[in-house]
């Protein structure tokens, strides 16, 4: 049986396709960088699709996007249902975020980063019209702690203990939004620090799965898009995750009921992925806790990138160097400054 590790016993990998995901988002993110703190969202989401769909089309890979973006603001997007690669080689489903925060790289702020993973044909939760999820997300040490149903103040306490520290030493990652105010309350009455994010919560995930880097727990709501591709990191990373669907107002609800959806079904990890062949690629654009952001040099652009496959479990940091005027001369984009 050909499975994404090449045919036979899967003793001998032929390709991570993480890797060449990885030429897609460093793409990206050269192209969407040179927007950074100009104001203009969809200026920047437009050079990074345009990006992302060059390089990922050169992927040899029968590729389907289940989960794009865009419906949710009418930004430029990767449709859902698009074709990506050259069609030869295995059939796989790809969860594409050009850029999540487009607003952090208008306006110049950090933790921007291009995002992609991929799965096996068939192995990604698919929203269909839900936007939002409800997110709990933890890292390794404290992977069995964690429980949506018993709220936020009890998480805290519950990966505390896992961890073996005080709840004052828990830093818990919330995106920054009016609705959640009753959330932040509740985390900050058993005395846990808040590290508030104003957009990017794969990033904000990314963060509490590597203790290093300072947080333990990503709670609120965000993009189901991003939930799903959390979801691809977090597995490769060893973490966990749990998930309810949320509606904004009373349409959404109809909708997502329309879809069939049980609202207060838990949706764990494996529901959101359920393969473990699972491959993901993130590109700084602005600097983060996790990524540097691009570096324009004149000559060079220097990039840096996360590359994992959860199946070897390996974690790759890659800066490259890339030569801006060769580059434009190879592909069919312009990677050089223009100047006026
Ligand atoms: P985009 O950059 O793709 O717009 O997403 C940014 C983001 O902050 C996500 O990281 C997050 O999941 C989502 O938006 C939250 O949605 P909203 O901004 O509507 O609260």
């Amino acid at each position: 049986m050909e499975s994404l590790f090449g045919v036979g016993n899967g003793s001998a990998p032929d390709r991570n396709l993480a890797l060449e995901f990885c030429r897609g988002t460093e793409a990206a993110a050269m192209l969407a960088g040179r927007w950074m703190g100009r104001g203009d969202k969809n200026a920047a989401d437009g050079a990074a699709v345009s990006a992302m769909r060059y390089m990922l089309n050169t992927v040899d890979m029968d590729g389907i996007v289940v989960i794009g973006e865009g419906e949710k603001d009418e930004a430029p997007m990767l449709f859902n249902g698009e074709k990506l690669g050259t069609g030869k080689g295995v059939p796989i489903d790809i969860a594409v975020d050009p850029i999540d925060g487009t607003r952090l790289t208008a306006m110049g702020l950090s933790g921007a980063i291009s995002v992609v993973a991929g799965a096996p044909r068939g192995t990604m939760f698919n929203p269909k019209s839900v936007f939002y999820m409800d997110k709990l997300v933890t890292g390794p040490e404290a992977k069995d702690a964690i429980d949506i149903t018993v709220g936020p103040a009890e998480n805290v306490r519950r990966v505390a203990e896992a961890k073996h520290k005080a709840v004052g030493d828990v830093t818990v990652v919330v995106l920054d939004r009016p609705r959640h105010e009753k959330l932040i309350e509740e985390i900050r009455s058993v005395g846990a620090r808040i590290k508030l994010i104003p957009d990017g919560d794969i990033g904000g995930a990314l963060l509490t799965c590597k203790t290093e880097r300072g947080a333990d727990l990503l709670m609120g709501i965000g993009g189901t898009p991003e939930a799903v591709i959390t979801a691809c990191a977090v597995k490769a990373l060893g973490g966990a995750m749990e998930c309810r669907l949320w509606a904004k107002n009373e349409g959404q609800l109809a909708s997502a009921l329309k879809d069939g959806f049980d609202m207060d079904r838990i949706i764990r990890l494996d529901d959101l992925v359920s393969s473990d062949d699972v491959f993901f690629a993130a590109t700084g654009i602005t600097d983060g806790d996790f990524l540097s952001g691009v570096r324009y040099d004149g000559a060079r652009i220097v990039t840096s990138s996360l590359v994992m496959r959860s199946k070897s479990g390996t974690v790759r940091f890659l800066t490259a160097e890339h030569q801006p005027r060769k580059l434009d001369m190879l592909s069919g984009m312009k990677y050089t400054a223009s100047s006026r």
